[in-house]
């Protein structure tokens, strides 16, 4: 595309974005400028520059899954709706071997253990993270507990390589800077089976991540899971063909309308 029809593309979406926001506070002065400039902050550093991909289209049977889901959700934590994708993805694709980058409280690492019963999970966090919260804590007396194998590390300093070749799910939400997540991504890609499901959380709203996914989609089918903050690679047998563009972006539109006039 030319630098002319970029310019031009931007100004009438940014047009659009003005005249396409039906929620205005009202007696809100600025209230439309400020939704107005919000819109298009969002529309600019929150597209995705991978596919978008349903989750049912890339994992087959997930949108009929039950999991229950313990919620008490805190900041750090991933969504609900992420959540249930991960733990579907984990469930439908069984593996051994899963491996998570940032324990935090551990809501992804209990969930994880519960959808896949005979399955071993390392997880790793900083050995002095920020003191608001205990790692680990939502499964250290859980009856899961004896399957959870904690590291305590930074992950740009670990040696990772007993577990190299081993792991069938890679979860990375550690450090979000762009060295911290270029460095977990090499050392997932060195941790894999040859089947196995990486998963980056975070890919739309921190630069960093999603500049070191977007690295990682130059050379692998890398795809962003439609309404959530996931990056998801799936190697060896999990592999689906290249996205359906067509049914894809009729459900991105629909989508992309109800999250850009949401609070
Ligand atoms: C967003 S939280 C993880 C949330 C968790 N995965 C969940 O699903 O609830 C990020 C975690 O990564 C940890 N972390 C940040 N930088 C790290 C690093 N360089 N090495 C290891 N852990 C790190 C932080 O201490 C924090 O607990």
């Amino acid at each position: 595309m030319s630098a002319f029809a970029k310019i031009l593309s931007t100004a009438v979406q940014f047009a659009g974005n003005a005249v396409r926001d039906p929620f205005r506070p009202a007696g809100d002065r600025f209230g439309y400028l400020k939704r107005w400039a919000r819109l298009n902050y969002c529309w600019v550093h929150r597209r995705p520059n991978i596919p978008t991909r349903t989750a049912a289209s890339l994992i087959p049977g997930i949108d009929q899954m039950v999991i229950p889901l313990e919620i008490s959700f805190c900041d750090w934590n991933i969504t609900p709706l992420e959540l249930f994708y991960i733990c579907g993805i984990a469930r439908a694709t069984a593996p051994r071997r899963i491996f998570e980058f940032g324990t935090f409280d551990g809501c992804t690492t209990l969930h994880l253990a519960r959808a896949c019963p005979d399955a071993e999970i390392h997880t790793l966090d900083l050995p002095n993270p920020e003191s608001h919260f205990q790692v680990g804590s939502r499964f250290l007396k859980s009856p899961e507990s004896t399957r959870i194998h904690q590291i305590r590390a930074d992950s740009r300093q670990h040696d990772f390589s007993p577990f190299h070749g081993r792991m069938e799910l890679v979860f990375i939400d550690a450090g979000h800077d762009y060295d911290c997540v270029v460095a977990d991504t090499r050392n997932a890609l060195r941790m894999v089976a040859p089947d196995a499901t990486i998963l980056w959380h975070d890919y739309l709203s921190f630069g960093g991540v999603k500049k070191a996914v977007d690295e990682v989609a130059a050379q692998h089918p890398v795809h962003h899971l439609a309404g959530t903050e996931i990056a998801i690679l799936q190697l060896g047998r999990h592999r689906v063909p290249l996205p359906d563009r067509k049914s894809c972006n009729a459900f991105l539109n629909d989508q992309l309308g109800s999250w850009l006039t949401s609070d």
